[in-house]
């Protein structure tokens, strides 16, 4: 058996995606700026996905962006305003964003701007008032991750984006992990910049989304044609956007129960650890609404994660570790270390993401193969 338990890495290409897609691998194949029937239908397909997209994120059509990837959109957003006309020499953000961010802004520090860094509680929730205390005149951008890949934790934007718009200072929202996965609703959110990434949520590595807010000023970053209303050029990937497009409608259609269901399975595999009187830690907050459904970063004492990966692989299933492999050695996440996972735990930690396509035979199976590999381990 195989039992895929690390979607927040990556998720599968469902099966209505790819169906959607393959047409525009054979038939539909033309350059969507070629003046010719082959093209021209090219053109009218990234408009409907724009159409369909916006009514889902209840936004403007011309308020989105393909890109590549989340990082791009990331890198477009907090390059893209750093090199506009805009005298801000600011930044604000926090040591536990995705890479995509912290090495972007660490970037910016070296072209000279200057970078804050919000704290955040043991369960990785941003100090709201140490927000207040830093966002000034000079800050350009705070930049927040929506939905913590590690520990799940699910951020206050509406509360973040008052702070910033009494400030008129811009909000750029990572909701990589978030959409389709929590409800989600532009209008309400109120940010001006929001990266968003297809292969978290059933269609394609290779296909993200920046949402720029009508009004706000960025410089393009890649230059060349005129695609994308001369903002981002490059000839388009359509079978990739008419599959990020059918990924939106299928994820935005479940999302209400996909929270319910995916918290149920996360109780159901603490409950029996803790019925097996198992010693572990939940990284990040409680289940429940302030916790990306399906995600768990579990900790157990002096045991190394890594091992745990190694026996689970070993029985066909796929978590993630709480490490990061640099090129001399395995170092525990940033995010576990600044939310301050005690030492006898951190290296024991593994990532659990149960995704939409799991089922319960799946995490019975988990359950079982986990318990018996930790009182093997201890
Ligand atoms: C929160 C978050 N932001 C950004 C990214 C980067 O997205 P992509 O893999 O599309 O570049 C990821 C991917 O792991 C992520 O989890």
């Amino acid at each position: 058996m195989e039992v895929y338990l690390d979607n927040a890495a990556t998720t599968k290409v469902s099966k209505p995606v790819y169906e959607a897609m393959k047409p525009y691998f054979k038939s539909s194949f033309g350059n969507p700026s070629s003046l010719h029937n082959k093209g021209i239908p090219m053109r009218k397909t990234i408009n409907t996905s724009k159409k369909k997209i916006a009514s889902l994120l209840h936004c403007a059509p011309t308020e989105l962006y393909f890109t590549s990837c989340g990082t791009e959109a990331t890198n477009w957003a907090l390059k893209g305003l750093a090199l506009s006309p805009s005298i801000k020499g600011e930044i604000i953000t926090t040591r536990i964003e995705h890479h995509a961010t912290t090495h972007t802004v660490e970037f910016l520090e070296k072209l000279g701007y200057i970078i804050h860094y919000v704290d955040v509680d043991n369960d990785g929730f941003i100090d709201l008032f140490q927000l207040e205390e830093l966002i000034n005149n000079n800050t350009l951008v705070v930049s927040i991750i929506y939905a913590n890949n590690e520990i799940g934790t699910v951020q206050n934007i509406e509360k973040i984006s008052e702070i910033c718009r009494a400030h008129s200072t811009y909000l750029h929202v990572d909701a990589v992990q978030a959409i389709t996965h929590i409800p989600l609703n532009l209008t309400e959110l109120q940010v001006d910049l929001m990266s968003i990434s297809g292969h978290k949520f059933h269609a394609p590595k290779g296909i993200g989304l920046l949402y720029i807010k009508e009004g706000t000023h960025i410089e393009n970053l890649i230059h060349g044609g005129q695609q994308e209303n001369e903002r981002r050029a490059g000839t388009e990937n359509v079978p990739y956007i008419v599959g990020i497009t059918k990924a939106f409608e299928e994820g935005m259609k479940v999302v209400e129960d996909y929270n319910d269901r995916l918290n149920q399975f996360a109780n159901e595999i603490l409950d029996a650890l803790k019925n097996e009187e198992i010693d572990f830690l939940l990284n990040g907050p409680k289940i429940g609404e302030n916790r990306l459904p399906g995600n768990l970063n579990i900790s157990f004492e002096e045991i190394d994660g890594s091992d745990i990966i190694f026996y689970l692989n070993k029985a066909g299933i796929y978590v993630s570790s709480g490490s990061a492999c640099n090129s001399e050695m395995i170092e525990p996440s940033h995010v576990l270390k600044e939310i301050n996972v005690p030492k006898d735990y951190i290296n024991g930690s593994i990532r659990v993401s149960i995704g939409q396509f799991t089922t319960h035979i799946e995490i019975t199976y988990f359950i079982k193969t986990l318990i018996n590999i930790i009182k093997k381990l201890k």
